[in-house]
């Protein structure tokens, strides 16, 4: 059992998180400002886990003194930061708001912890830029294209340094595209009516009886001509967080690992199989390529595999059906 002080803990993957950790009798502290979330899992979470489950709204870039008291008082074994605004396309329009929410909560939290508080950090495949070097490994060259990317490079380049200045081990893990939903289906992503990737458009499609999805280019160098990700089911993806809190004590300093299933699944792909297993006809409008797009992002998994002891299971098929069946079940 740890005590684990989880920021963004209202956000998919933050609160996918602390469900399946408090399911395993960890202690968690959540903190979220509600920004990109809402308050719906945390109430569930004082609900059903009161016994250890804790909660402050918090925006970790400007509340710095409230940090220093929570961490002060809880005295969290490690904390995991999926605080983070994510949209590559938000962030070209509002650089200053993604540098300061995404940057200034890093700095915050390594101002307020020494080395022993140690850090599991949520990092993205986007550090890679759009990369013709395929599968990327963790020596891949960093290159970001958009802003998102280049405030996870610097955070990454802020708890390096602070791992070796202070002694704090850190983990930094690299997502390529998280997707679906916890297979006990109390937890689906809300993406607020606004959604950007490609899965929740699915849902939004399918949900609301627009039957029809955009497909942003047809003319990529891949197998169909459309563009190639290596998509994760989220329970996959926590599994590996909690993986790397037991690799922590083996860690000297700061260790990267991509956290992908190494198999690249193209956008017609994902739509056929999600129409397939869910019984749907989504029609399909090809239109033109979304600016910032990379043609292929898929992970070489094997550190992961072979350091963390830990590899993704849950198949594309899998996926699309949990995806589908979290939102169902929330409608009934
Ligand atoms: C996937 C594919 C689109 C929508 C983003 C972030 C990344 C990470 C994961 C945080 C692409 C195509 C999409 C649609 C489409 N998040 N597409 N029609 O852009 O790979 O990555 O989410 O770390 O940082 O950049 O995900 O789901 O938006 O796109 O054809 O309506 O689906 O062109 O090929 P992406 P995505």
């Amino acid at each position: 059992m740890k005590k684990i002080l989880v920021t963004g803990s209202a956000g998919y993957i933050g609160s996918t998180f602390t469900y399946e950790a408090l399911k395993r009798h960890h202690i968690i502290f959540g903190l979220d400002n509600f920004s990109n979330s809402t308050p719906k899992y945390i109430d569930f979470f004082k609900e059903k886990f009161h016994e250890n489950f804790y909660f402050s709204e918090l925006d970790l870039s400007i509340s710095k003194i409230d940090l220093k008291k929570i961490i002060f008082s809880f005295k969290p074994d490690v904390i995991l930061h999926f605080a983070g605004l994510k949209a590559v396309g938000e962030s070209e329009q509002k650089p200053d708001l993604y540098w300061k929410n995404n940057v200034n909560a890093t700095l915050n939290i390594l101002d307020c912890i020494d080395k022993n508080t140690d850090l599991i950090f949520s990092s993205s495949a986007t550090v890679y830029g759009n990369s013709s070097e395929q599968p990327l490994n963790e020596k891949s060259r960093i290159q970001a294209t958009s802003v998102y990317g280049e405030t996870k490079i610097a955070s990454e380049k802020l708890i390096k340094e602070a791992s070796l200045s202070k002694g704090i081990k850190a983990i930094s893990l690299r997502y390529f595209n998280p997707v679906a939903a916890h297979k006990d289906f109390v937890i689906s992503e809300d993406y607020l009516n606004k959604p950007n990737n490609l899965m929740p458009k699915l849902i939004e499609s399918a949900k609301k009886n627009l039957n029809s999805i955009d497909i942003y280019g047809k003319d990529y160098a891949t197998r169909d001509g459309t563009g190639e990700r290596d998509y994760i089911h989220i329970q996959d993806l926590v599994e590996g967080h909690l993986k790397a809190i037991e690799k922590l004590k083996a860690i000297e300093n700061i260790e990267f690992y991509n956290l992908g299933t190494g198999n690249p699944i193209s956008v017609l792909e994902l739509i056929d199989t999600f129409n397939r297993v869910n019984k749907l006809n989504i029609k399909k409008n090809f239109v033109a390529r979304r600016k910032g797009d990379v043609e292929v992002c898929y992970a070489d998994p094997s550190k992961a595999i072979h350091e963390l002891g830990w590899k993704a299971k849950y198949n594309l098929a899998e996926m699309c059906r949990d995806a589908w069946a979290a939102v169902n079940y929330e409608l009934k």
